[in-house]
């Protein structure tokens, strides 16, 4: 692949074009408007920084870096692009808005993919011009640094389009796992199920905001405890997974826990909107329960 679009430059966008430039490939980053892209273009330029500022990379790796990554305001540009990665949030209409608008600048050979994390590849591939060539890319938050890649090809996906899909994975230097079109995938079937039980345990008292942390942290040898962890995936975020696999499999063990759908009435998202289960306000993150 020689030019990627990446559209939905939010955390998850961002971090596909920071590592999608950083391998040498030119990238389109488009949002809901030049602005907002050009806003992640920046934030960008800030986490290459930290890089260069820790001594991990080289300020002329990180201009060339950069340099790669252009925001772009519509979706004309790509036309150029191999590749198009769709990573707006995970609104079924918003992505297919963006598949039918972006499908008609789809060049002839290119693949069209999906960063969701739980909406089913099949149906999203008929919003796309040739389902054949449309497929789940999940990537993984920090996509910098996250190992792994899950590939989700859709009942029409063609083969040689799983291929190329999981060479260009293995080309960022991630690992890969497939995965049938199931909900949530491998990983979020499991990963979800584990945030939303945390909830219920913080709804019924059980233990604190950082009881609840500490015990998956040193009981679990897990890096971030499951509340921080939903924070830092973003609350809304885990909503909608949560959702897309009670309503599609219809088994109440997936049912949203009620703290989870209060929080995100709330608009407390987590660490995009500074607070969640914890509040980002200061210096050190601080539980609010
Ligand atoms: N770009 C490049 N490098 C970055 C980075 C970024 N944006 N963010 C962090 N890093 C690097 C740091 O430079 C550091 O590198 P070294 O170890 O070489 O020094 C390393 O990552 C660790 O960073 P920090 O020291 O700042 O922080 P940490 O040790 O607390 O680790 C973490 C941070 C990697 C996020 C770790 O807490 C972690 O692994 N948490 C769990 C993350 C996780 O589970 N992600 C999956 C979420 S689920 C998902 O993504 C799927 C979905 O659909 C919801
Ligand atoms: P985010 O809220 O940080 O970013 C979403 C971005 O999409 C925003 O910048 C928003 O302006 C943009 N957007 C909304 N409508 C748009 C449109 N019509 N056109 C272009 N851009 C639009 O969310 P995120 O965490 O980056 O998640 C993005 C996608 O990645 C979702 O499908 C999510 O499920 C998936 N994902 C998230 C994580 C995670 O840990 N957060 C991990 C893997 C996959």
């Amino acid at each position: 692949m020689d030019t990627v679009a990446v559209i939905g430059a939010g955390q998850m966008g961002s971090g596909i074009a920071q590592t999608v430039a950083a391998h040498g490939m030119k990238v389109l980053l488009a949002d809901i408007d030049l602005a907002t892209a050009e806003k992640a273009r920046g934030g960008i330029d800030k986490a290459l920084g930290r890089l260069v500022g820790k001594g991990k990379l080289e300020i002329a790796d990180a201009e060339a870096t950069l340099a790669r990554i252009e925001a772009v305001a519509d979706h004309a540009p790509m036309e150029q692009a191999d590749l198009i990665i769709e990573a707006a949030t995970e609104k079924e209409a918003v992505k297919k808005a963006i598949f039918e608008k972006a499908g008609e600048r789809l060049a002839a050979d290119a693949i069209m993919a999906s960063n969701t994390s739980s909406i089913s590849i099949t149906r999203m591939a008929n919003y796309a011009p040739d389902p054949a060539r449309f497929i789940g890319l999940h990537f993984f938050n920090p996509v910098p640094v996250m190992q792994l890649i899950e590939v989700i090809p859709g009942l029409a996906t063609n083969e040689t389009v799983t291929e190329r899909t999981c060479a260009f994975a293995r080309a960022l230097g991630k690992e890969v796992v497939l995965s049938q079109d199931e909900p949530g995938f491998v990983v979020n079937r499991i990963l979800l199920p584990m945030i939303n039980e945390a909830v219920f345990v913080l709804g019924q008292s059980t233990a604190g905001i950082a009881d609840i942390d500490k015990g998956c942290r040193l009981g679990l040898n897990h890096p971030m405890g499951p509340l921080q962890l939903a924070d830092f995936v973003g609350l809304d975020t885990c909503l909608d997974i949560i959702r897309v696999l009670h309503e599609t499999t219809g088994d109440t063990k997936y049912r949203p826990a009620p703290l989870l759908v209060k929080y995100v009435e709330a608009g407390w998202l987590g660490r995009k909107t500074g607070r969640g289960f914890y509040d980002y306000s200061g210096e050190e993150p601080v539980p609010t329960r």
